[in-house]
């Protein structure tokens, strides 16, 4: 594999995200925007290639925000594949098709995948102790189950996964395992389930990646895998005991599911098949093809999936990386039909003004919030998460980097030249292109300059180092600027206007490639651009010459493309930002799970009156106890209680409260305790007494 291969056509995929939330501007650096700039240039270089994406919309991720939202899973799948799925698309994401895993075809193609594997003999069938939620009647697969990560000591672990390391986990190797559903400490109870086994892989594994991938996938992915390869691969169970997901397609597996992350990367088989259906029939009802994709049939999808003289790349985040790595290829070497991906360019972590990003902590930029903020901005954010793209190492997004990203880059570089060549050509030649003259030194320099942009940014792009190839296409507005501050033709227009066509000419040029190669990477403003320009559409080829524009072509009227953002703007993003996290932290003091159930006879053996405080004082040595003479109406008895600091003796005189009677007297701190007073306690262990907020004698008695 060593030498780079001709591949006939490509299957680009990014990974589908849950359908359980709106996604952040960490997804987008993560997997889409990287994927997005590679279809783009494949396009534009012709290549016959497929972007492919739908929502997950399986796995506990989401029945357990439909427990939170306190609604259905389905409802949760609609709301968000529909809001993830439009901000993509605003945000220039150019998917071909975007599909969902709750559609039929996706059920179909998952459990035909699953057959077939089970009828090679290929699945092993075992019956293990598994977590149980004995309230809840579940299992505790994967995110019903969190704990701490025994490799790095995360405390909220999956059962399926740490998100912090990345490692994948199974249940059982949690640290203090703890049921998300009802907070309880799970059980063990038998179940079967159906198993990949790894493990038997290995050889196939090392071959493929440590051998033959050793030099062209990125030294993060290739040392994960290397890493999980030599601790020794095991087994892992391919489907789960829940109620949400794709059936079994086995006659004994009653109320078993699909496991999520076998199901889900078979989505991006469903989303091509939906694709080629729906060209062939003319629908689109999940596809938007970004090209003339000619007079195809329905089964053409197996091509991209199954001809070795596809390229198949996965765009993901570093989480990910077991699942298309490791299992998913394996899923599909195993299955003698598939083509395994040869390349896995996975991302790092993007954070967030110093700390890690986290959509449900209120700490990130919601797609769809920065949209609301900033409708006519996608490629501002395009841009400034291309500069500063996760790709060896995590990085980090500021607003203060963004301003001054779209201040000093695309406004005063990219823009500002534009600007000043196209205002140039309007003043001295009537928006016309001017003819070129004798070619100086300098425009040679120029020219060749301007030749060599095309390759290094498309070798940057293939080599999947983005923020390289950012960097190159703003070098080209750079070289822009500084051949129109070195000849000054504003000067030249009295003395030499023959010199001022051959300056503009080879600007407009400059502005011209800059339109083409910057459509991968700001494909509304480069579309603007060619707007401006009057220019037809180029291929990638094409550019690095000097003669994309026509000596007397009539170009538009200039128009600015980018505009400055001003620091209230910025200032008012970080108030929202801080206000956000404050809301969810609010939001997080969740109650405590409830108690098991009692019967009505077990509650009315409880004697609670309402009573009234005549004498409080505090108990000598302890911090927290308040020793009180309470009249219950019955009697006048001690009682003490654990309020002293939430209450002084002054305070309690006099107070009316809710005291249970009938509790065995105990001894605190060598006094008797003869009831107990009611209290409200919240997430802080603030506490507040219970009473009725009508004055009520006391001995009444509560039911
Ligand atoms: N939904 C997963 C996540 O957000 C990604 C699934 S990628 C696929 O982490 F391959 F499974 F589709
Ligand atoms: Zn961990």
């Amino acid at each position: 594999m060593g030498k780079e291969k001709i591949y006939k056509r490509y299957t680009v995929t990014a990974a589908l995200p849950y359908a359980n939330g709106p996604k952040h501007i960490g997804h987008l650096a993560g997997a889409y925007i990287p994927s997005d700039v590679y279809s783009r240039y494949l396009r534009l270089n012709q290549k016959d290639v497929i972007f492919v994406c739908g929502s997950d919309e399986h796995g506990t991720a989401i029945p357990n925000q439909a427990l939170k939202e306190h609604t259905t899973s389905q409802a949760i799948i609609d709301k968000y594949h529909v809001l993830i799925r439009d901000c993509l698309y605003k945000l220039g994401i150019s998917f071909d098709v975007y599909h969902r895993t709750s559609d039929p075809l996706h059920h179909q193609t998952s459990q035909e995948f699953f057959l077939n594997l089970f009828n090679k003999g290929l699945l092993t069938e075992e019956t293990s102790e598994q977590y149980y939620d004995d309230e809840a009647k579940a299992f505790l697969a994967d995110r019903y189950i969190i704990g701490t990560c025994p490799k790095c000591g995360h405390a909220e672990a999956y059962g399926d996964q740490c998100e912090k390391c990345g490692s994948s986990l199974s249940p059982r190797e949690l640290i203090n395992p703890k049921s998300t559903l009802t907070g309880n400490i799970p059980v063990l109870k038998p179940t079967k389930h159906w198993y990949l086994p790894l493990d038997q892989y290995e050889t196939w594994l090392r071959k493929w990646i440590l051998e033959c991938h050793k030099k062209d996938w990125k030294v993060n992915v290739y040392g994960q895998c290397k890493s999980w390869i030599d601790a020794g691969l095991q087994s892992r169970a391919m489907t789960r005991d829940l109620d949400w997901g794709i059936k079994v397609p086995l006659p004994d597996a009653e109320g078993k599911v699909l496991y999520v992350w076998f199901d889900a990367p078979i989505g991006y088989i469903s989303a091509t098949r939906a694709l080629f259906q729906e060209l062939a029939t003319g629908k689109n009802n999940y596809s938007t093809p970004q090209r003339d994709f000619g007079k195809v049939k329905e089964k053409d999808w197996k091509a991209y999936w199954q001809d070795e003289e596809t390229k198949l790349v996965h765009f993901i985040g570093k989480d990910n990386i077991v699942f298309h790595c490791i299992i998913f290829p394996i899923m599909l070497h195993s299955s003698e039909e598939y083509i395994v991906p040869q390349n896995v360019p996975a991302n790092e972590f993007m954070n967030l003004e110093g700390d890690k990003m986290s959509t449900s902590r209120g700490w990130s930029i919601e797609m769809h919030e920065y949209l609301e903020d900033f409708p006519d901005k996608p490629d501002v954010l395009r841009y400034a998460l291309l500069t500063n793209l996760p790709e060896t190492k995590d990085s980090e997004f500021t607003w203060k980097d963004f301003q001054s990203k779209n201040n000093n880059e695309l406004v005063a570089i990219f823009g500002n030249f534009v600007n000043r060549a196209m205002v140039l050509t309007h003043k001295y030649f009537e928006g016309k292109v001017p003819a070129k003259g004798t070619l100086d030194e300098l425009d040679k320099n120029v020219i060749e300059a301007l030749r060599g942009f095309p390759s290094k940014i498309g070798d940057a792009i293939e080599n999947y180092k983005f923020r390289e190839a950012t960097a190159h296409l703003m070098d080209l507005a750079r070289l822009g600027n500084k051949y129109l501050a070195e000849t000054e033709p504003w000067k030249l227009a009295k003395t030499d206007m023959n010199r001022v066509g051959t300056i503009l000419n080879l600007s407009l040029q400059i502005a011209a490639n800059l339109a083409v190669l910057s459509a991968p990477f700001l494909p509304f403003s480069a579309e603007k651009l060619k707007g401006i320009l009057k220019l037809d559409s180029h291929n990638w080829d094409e550019t690095g010459s000097v003669s994309l524009l026509q000596d007397g072509h009539q170009v538009s009227a200039a128009e600015l493309l980018f505009e400055k953002i001003e620091d209230e703007v910025i200032a008012g993003q970080i108030t929202r930002l801080n206000e956000n996290k404050k809301k969810m932290e609010l939001q997080n003091q969740s109650a405590v799970p409830a108690k098991a159930e009692i019967t009505f006879d077990e509650f009315s053996k409880m004697d609670m009156r309402i009573g009234k405080v005549i004498a409080a004082e505090k108990v000598e040595k302890s911090k927290k106890l308040l020793k009180m003479q309470v009249d219950t109406g019955i009697d006048t008895r001690t009682v003490l209680s654990g309020i002293a600091e939430h209450y002084t003796p002054e305070e309690m005189v006099g107070k009316q409260v809710t005291i249970l009677v009938n509790l065995a007297p105990r001894k605190i701190m060598g006094f008797e305790s003869q009831g107990m007073i009611l209290m409200a306690e919240d997430k802080d262990g603030a506490l507040k007494l219970i009473s009725s907020s009508d004055p009520v004698s006391p001995g009444s008695s509560i039911s």
